[in-house]
């Protein structure tokens, strides 16, 4: 890449109308990160001087992802050219180039970016003559619907832009599109911006009358190709979304799967943006991580569970279908089964809760079992309340666990239990009720019932 400066600006102030949703559309996530701060994150790698986004009015979301870098507010969302020239001022005296980004791109690569900005500093054509004012990126869409088509003249050269809803039928069959990320140098672009109109379908300042700006000055484009048209897709619709969610998850799997994490069916395993697998860590199929979760080295995630907020210790076992929710904590060889659900709860090491539970607000001690069908009763519809449980406990099935209470180490509890009152280490606590037994009452019951029938 050049070694001139550079700032990007990324626009982000649309409306995003087509998303239909309350929610500005650069917040939508992928893999539950909002688009812009993957594009954010991008642009950070390429280390710009500075990053200026461009957000609308009422906008708080936007602003808040921007973060330290500066926004821009653009008051009418009068087109991407418009856009630009709101973020100007915050250019004022810049020496270097401008990125500009579009913020509805959020799967573009820094490598690809990096390509463009190079792009821009080649050198101009075969003769040398013609000075490089402009790179911009584009890629052959296979459905090039609703993008700027990229008009090159006999030469290979690009001659002008033209909008879907500009083109003609002929212009429309091009499938060589702008992607919506452009270089050139900060005062020049300061000159050219003050000189697009918005004489055109949608009477808007289109950035992609640039070209035909830049030529009138003596300047050419050069055109940077993406090499996949996913990579640089943007995201206009839900739908648009959807196709670029799969993309996101097949790369964070790759990426996990490359550095040691084995997925038995990858296709099905849904990963949150800041999923952190360790290695020789096994997925089972149709696993769904929420944000949050970090696995440690050799555990195993047994189809259909569900983690979110959880750290699973290493070679801990979780489901099938076991649900890990905000604060549940395994530590290293602890079992969690099918059915059981944990919730800011810690299992300590080699502890197990194999079926049917749920653990609440509860710290678990080291190689306790805890009996299929155990309750953790920890709220009383106003206040959560702690259970703590020992080391080496032994808790019967079907037990409800009064929260606050405490089992010391060592004690058994018997099955079908309800209790309200801590237990001492070493300790039996059962709660039977009377046993009612009538020896031969259901063969009478049936005998009586039969004739009745019979009688009708
Ligand atoms: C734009 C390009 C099109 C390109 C396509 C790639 C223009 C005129 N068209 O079309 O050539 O093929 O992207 O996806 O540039 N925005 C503002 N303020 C505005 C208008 C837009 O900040 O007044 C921002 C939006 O938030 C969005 C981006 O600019 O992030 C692109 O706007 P959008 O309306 O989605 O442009 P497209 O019609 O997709
Ligand atoms: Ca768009």
């Amino acid at each position: 890449m050049s070694d001139r400066l550079l700032a990007c600006v990324i626009l982000a102030a649309g409306k995003g109308t087509r998303m239909k949703s309350d929610l500005p559309k650069v917040v939508h996530p992928l893999a539950g990160r909002p688009m812009l701060s993957w594009i954010l994150e991008t642009a950070e790698s390429l280390n710009p001087a500075k990053i200026v986004v461009v957000v609308g009015p009422d906008m708080p979301e936007v602003e808040k992802l921007a973060g330290t870098h500066g926004t821009v507010l653009q008051d009418r969302q009068r087109g991407t050219a418009d856009a630009v020239r709101a973020a100007l001022p915050k250019l004022d005296g810049f020496r270097g180039d401008v990125l500009v980004l579009i913020g509805d791109m959020p799967c573009i690569s820094a490598e690809t970016l990096r390509a463009l900005v190079t792009a821009r500093h080649a050198t101009a054509d075969r003769n040398k003559t013609a000075d490089i004012g402009l790179s911009i990126l584009a890629a052959d869409y296979p459905d090039p619907t609703g993008l700027g088509r990229m008009i090159l003249s006999a030469d290979g050269t690009l001659e002008r832009i033209v909008e879907e809803k500009d083109a003609t039928p002929a212009e429309r069959e091009v499938t060589l599109c702008n992607c919506g990320a452009m270089c050139m140098d900060a005062e020049r672009l300061a000159r050219w911006i003050e000189r697009i109109g918005c004489d055109n379908a949608q009477n808007e300042f289109y950035l992609t009358d640039l070209p035909k700006i830049a030529a009138a000055d003596g300047a050419a484009t050069r055109i940077a190709r993406a090499a996949d048209p996913l990579e640089v897709q943007g995201v206009n619709t839900r739908a648009d979304l959807a196709v670029l969610e799969t993309h996101t998850q097949s790369r964070l799997r790759r990426a996990a799967m490359l550095s040691g994490v084995t997925m038995t069916a990858p296709e099905t395993v849904w990963l949150h943006w800041d999923t952190v697998l360790a290695e020789d860590v096994k997925i089972g199929p149709h696993v769904v991580f929420g944000p949050g979760v970090r696995v440690e080295k050799g555990a195993v995630i047994e189809a259909f569970s569900h983690l979110e907020g959880a750290q699973v210790g290493p070679k801990a076992k979780v489901g099938p279908y076991a649900r890990l929710r905000p604060g549940a904590v395994l530590e290293a060889g602890s079992k969690v089964g099918n059915f059981v659900e944990l919730k800011n709860a810690r299992l300590g090491e080699g502890a197990k809760a194999n079926h049917l539970t749920y653990l609440g607000d509860a710290e678990i001690g080291a190689h306790a079992n805890i009996g299929a069908g155990t309750i953790t009763c920890n709220y009383d519809g106003f206040d959560k309340y702690r259970t703590e449980i020992g080391a080496n406990v032994m808790v019967g099935s079907n037990t409800a666990l009064i929260a606050p209470i405490r089992i010391g180490d060592g004690a058994y509890i018997g099955a079908g239990s309800t209790l309200s009152h801590d237990v001492p280490e070493d300790a039996l606590a059962l709660t039977r009720a009377e046993i009612t037994l009538r020896d031969g009452w259901a063969d009478t019951f049936r005998r009586r019932k039969v004739d009745t029938e019979r009688k009708k």
